[in-house]
């Protein structure tokens, strides 16, 4: 298959990607069927590769690791690692502890994390290595210290920072620039536009907006909770529930018009609003199936009119609040 997609550089100094990514994360983790077939998710990567999709998103605590391990088979199988950029995530498991789940940016947590992932990976180099959540308890600097050394010792290629307050940003890019900042960032949460994305642009740094399907309901397919597995994430998010969910079913009905308008499918329309919101806007919708890889991809070839995009800008604002907990962000 020819590559199709265009590519675009990931901030003033990172790698050119593919101007859309894949989020590996529901192949293993947090929604409905994950963990179910991993043949499927190798084939959906494969595939990515084969469209020109190069920046692949995972984290440790996917599964936990259960993605890396994954995304590391399907690599080093295939043999195509050196045709993509590995994004994996660190911070939420605290591996100098007990292995469980909590914040630890400390530099020997980064040690040992980082080596757990080449590992799982099959791969001497993480390409973009996030900070998944910042840790109060440790100092911008001191985690982005230990991170320069894993990029002087060739370990990774640069690092990130994932949902990171803006003035942690410039802390850590002041001691180690930093290659792209991924939050949460879509037609239903556009947070970042008063004063992340200004600031990216101001310092170089790349935008990789999570969710940019807004975990699937943007796409129209999800209208209630009902057909969801008893333990996908989304039963439990605040967006998702009772009439939250009704009322933001509106903005669906837009993204449902524009759709019609413009030939597309409503998930086509979303990523194309992010996609019109700049060059160095590079989205990772996540799913398991190629055909809607494929689907999702397609929408780098539309262009919305300036109407089209005026009519999405305009929908009203989600009901109900990212995550049950907003404490671990923005910090
Ligand atoms: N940094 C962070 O804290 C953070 C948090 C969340 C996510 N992420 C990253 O961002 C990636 C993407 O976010 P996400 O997976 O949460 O949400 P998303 O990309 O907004 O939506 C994914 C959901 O939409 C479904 N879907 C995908 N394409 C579709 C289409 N064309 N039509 C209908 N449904 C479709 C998928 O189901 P199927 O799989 O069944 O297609 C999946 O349930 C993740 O994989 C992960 O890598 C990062």
């Amino acid at each position: 298959m020819t590559t199709s997609l265009p590519t675009t550089p990931l901030g003033a100094a990172g790698p050119v990607v593919g101007r859309i990514g894949l989020g590996l994360m529901g192949i293993s983790a947090f929604y409905t069927g994950a963990g179910q077939d991993d043949a499927g998710g190798a084939r959906t990567i494969l595939g990515a590769l084969d469209r020109g999709v190069t920046l692949l998103d995972t984290a440790e605590i996917y599964g936990p690791y259960a993605n890396e391990e994954l995304l590391g088979r399907t690599l080093a199988e295939s043999g195509r690692r050196d045709e993509v950029v590995i994004a994996t995530k660190f911070g939420t498991i605290r591996h100098t502890g007990d292995g469980g789940r909590g914040l630890d940016g400390s530099p020997a947590n980064l040690r040992l994390s980082v080596e757990g992932s080449l590992r799982r990976l099959q791969t001497d180099r993480v390409d973009l290595y996030y900070q998944h959540r910042m840790d109060p308890g440790v100092p911008i600097e001191e985690t982005v210290g230990a991170l320069a050394d894993l990029v002087a010792e060739g370990k990774i290629g640069g690092y990130g920072l994932s949902e990171a307050a803006v003035d942690t940003i410039r802390r850590a890019h002041a001691v180690h620039p930093v290659t792209a900042v991924q939050t949460e960032y879509s037609l239903w949460s556009r947070e970042p536009e008063a004063e992340l994305l200004p600031a990216l642009r101001e310092l170089g740094i790349g935008f990789v907006p999570y969710s940019p399907l807004g975990r699937g309901f943007l796409t129209g397919a999800i209208r209630s909770v009902d057909a969801l597995a008893a333990d996908d994430f989304r039963r439990d998010n605040p967006r998702f529930a009772g009439e939250a969910l009704d009322a933001n079913l509106r903005i669906v009905e837009v993204i449902e018009q524009v759709a019609a308008a413009a030939e597309a499918t409503p998930a086509q329309v979303a990523l194309a609003w992010l996609l019109a919101q700049g060059e160095d806007i590079v989205p990772i919708p996540g799913t398991r199936r190629l055909d809607r890889l494929d689907e999702n991809i397609a929408a780098a070839g539309i262009t919305l009119t300036p109407q089209q995009l005026a009519q999405l800008d305009a929908v009203a604002p989600a009901v109900g609040d990212r995550y049950a907990d907003m404490t671990p962000l923005n910090r």
